[in-house]
Order: C-alpha cells, then sequence, then structure tokens
C-alpha cells in the first residue's frame, strides 16, 4: 500500500511512552521502537538490529538509560540509531552498525513521528491541537485498535450522518442528517461543518453538554482533516436560537495512523478546562469511558465489517455511491490522492 511519508503521523499518547521502558508499535507496516532518553526526549528507531535483525524491542534500556541493549549478542544503540558500545573483540565499531532512526516531537500530549525523508520533517507542520494541550485541558485519553484501513475511518468522523443509524442510543438523533451542511477546504486542510436546529437529544448527550432533558438544542459538529488521518472534531450546543459564544463546545481528536494497510491505530479523547478543578478531569474521563461505548461496540464491528467486505480491493476500483453527506470525506480523500501522488511523482 502507498502511504504518504512526508507528513506527521502520531505514534502515541506522551503517556504511552514511559522513562526506562521500551514501546514497539508498526506504523504504515515498519515495526517502530520507542523510548525516552536519560532527558526524557522520545526517541523512535527502527526496531530492528543491524547484525541478526532482532527485534530491539526485545533488549532493554542500558542503566544510564542513553541506549537499548540488543538482547541477542548485546550491540548498544542509542537515540540517534548509532552503535555505541560494541562487547565483542575489541570494541570496535563496524560502520555499518546504524539503526534507521524518525523524527519524533512531543507536543500536545502527542507523540508525533515522522515516516518519510527526515531532512523535510518540521514541526511547524504539525496541525494545531491545543485545544488538548494539557496545560490548559484535563484530556480523557483513549486507544483503539481497528482491523480496517484509516481511509474509511477518515470516512467515519467526516461524514456524521452515520450516528443516527448507527448510534441511536447515544449520540444520534433525527435532525444529524438533516442538518446543515457545509465544506471547506484551506490549503489541504479540510472541514466537514454540520449544524442542527431544535435538536432533543439522548441522554446522553444532555448529560455531556450539560443541559436540562427535553431542551431543544443547536447542535454544531465542525471536523477539520488534516492529512493522512488526524482529525479535530468540535462539537458543540446552545438551546435554541442563541448564538454559538453563548453555548457549550468541546474539542474531540480522532487520531488514526495506518498500522498496515487493513489495520489502523485509533486514539481519541475527551476534554474539559483545566479550569474546572479536578471535577474537571474527572468529567474528561467520564465522556470518554461514554465515547468508548458507541466507537467500540458500533463504529469498530462496522468499519471491521466494511473492510472484510471490501476485501484487498481499492476503494475507488469497487465504484462506491455518493450521498449527498459524502462531499467532505470525499474531498479528504482526494486531498490524501494528490498528496501521496506528487510525493511519488517527486521520486
Ligand atoms: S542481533 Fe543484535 S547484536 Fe546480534
Ligand atoms: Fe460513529
Amino acid at each position: 500500500m502507498s502511504y504518504l511519508l512526508n507528513t506527521w503521523y502520531v505514534a502515541g499518547w506522551s503517556e504511552d511512552v514511559q522513562p526506562g521502558a521500551l514501546l514497539t508499535r508498526t506504523l504504515l507496516e515498519q515495526p517502530v521502537l520507542m523510548f525516552r532518553d536519560a532527558a526524557g526526549v522520545p526517541r523512535a528507531l527502527v526496531d530492528r538490529c543491524p547484525h541478526r535483525f532482532a527485534p530491539l524491542s526485545m533488549g532493554k534500556l542500558s542503566e544510564d538509560g542513553q541506549s537499548v541493549q540488543c538482547a541477542y549478542h548485546g550491540l548498544h544503540f542509542d537515540g540517534h540509531g548509532a552503535c555505541v558500545h560494541n562487547p565483542h573483540g575489541d570494541g570496535r565499531i563496524p560502520t555499518a552498525a546504524k539503526v534507521r532512526t524518525y523524527p519524533m516531537v512531543e507536543r500536545y500530549g502527542i507523540l508525533w513521528i515522522w515516516m518519510g525523508d527526515a531532512t523535510r520533517a518540521d514541526a511547524a507542520l504539525i496541525p494545531d491541537f491545543s485545544l488538548i494541550d494539557p496545560e490548559h485541558w484535563h484530556v480523557g485519553k483513549r486507544y483503539l485498535h481497528a482491523k480496517a484501513n484509516y481511509v474509511l475511518e477518515t470516512d467515519n468522523i467526516m461524514d456524521l450522518s452515520h450516528v443516527e443509524f448507527l448510534h441511536p442510543s447515544t449520540l444520534g438523533t433525527p435532525a444529524v442528517k438533516n442538518a446543515l451542511t457545509d465544506i471547506r477546504q484551506e490549503g489541504n486542510t479540510v472541514w466537514s461543518m454540520r449544524q442542527t436546529v431544535a435538536e432533543t437529544l439522548t441522554p446522553f448527550l444532555y448529560g455531556s453538554l450539560g443541559y436540562p432533558e427535553g431542551t431543544l438544542v443547536d447542535r454544531w459538529f465542525d471536523v477539520r482533516w488534516d492529512a493522512p488521518a488526524n482529525m479535530l472534531l468540535i462539537a458543540g450546543g446552545t438551546p435554541t436560537g442563541r448564538p454559538r459564544s453563548e453555548g457549550r463546545e468541546s474539542a474531540l481528536p480522532h487520531l488514526f495512523t495506518p498500522e498496515t494497510a487493513t489495520t489502523t491505530h485509533y486514539w481519541f479523547a475527551a476534554t474539559r478546562p483545566k479550569a474546572m478543578g479536578p471535577a474537571g478531569a474527572q468529567i474528561a474521563q467520564k465522556i470518554a469511558d461514554g465515547l468508548s461505548m458507541p466507537f467500540t461496540h458500533e463504529d469498530l464491528p462496522m468499519l471491521e465489517a466494511q473492510q472484510r467486505a471490501m476485501g484487498d480491493a481499492d476503494f475507488w476500483s469497487l465504484k462506491p455511491v455518493l450521498l449527498s453527506g459524502d462531499a467532505p470525506a470525499v474531498r479528504a480523500r482526494r486531498v490524501l490522492d494528490k498528496l501521496i501522488a506528487e510525493e511519488q511523482a517527486q521520486g
């Protein structure tokens, strides 16, 4: 499968890589080893020793935390991929004893990885997720693993007309498919906007928005997409007829990184302002738990069933029927396809 390489992918939440521990994850079909060096800086390297190709993740971090020792014959590699210790012979370091590393940046409580040409890695290209920055927000973070292609996940978030059908007891009401929709594109960023009017919500939604049951609510869901599949859903509501500025709004990131062509890492989160104190932290966790239910038991089985039904076929080769709500997801697919084609044309 062709992936966009010169872009920032999510490799995990900051908490996933703990000091003194090794974490291995397959990203874009590459085994990646992550750890924090002695200064706490997250490092990412190919999880394969250049001697006899043992996974370095079977080894251990050195006592000073600066290098990983291969479990097989004991070579040590640091966070820059350099072999820093050879316990054999005269201890000379063979020139070929190097491991490829990937640029990694920790920002907004997220570990971002650049799988392409390291000289082109520019942290300024990381999309803005300051709405979940742990400095100002309590963040309830979750992870799911999906046996489905990551672009099917983009379809799922960019087209929320499915919530009435797939999530009738939690997230959806018939008002959503009849919502006012809009699509916007700024450069390679695509926005999918959806606004309902005078909606009667589910108890779960009244709970998370904090309005008394029965209140007629105008809701909005604005999803920002950036390649490859990093989305920020801004969901909010007001009692009907009131301006958005009086409403309650929160940001829900949906971040997808392909593990393989047919499996995906999925990170999502719910937030509440730090200013709410410890109660805000509990509410963020509660909302994240509340969302985990439909995401795990409704979206995930659907996405995995779609993937099984599609098999290995290319999405467009199956000639998908297009509905009115598909425009933003299709736009995002087109942008992604264009970026991949441009990258391949550059060689
Ligand atoms: S395979 Fe790693 S040192 Fe031999
Ligand atoms: Fe869904």
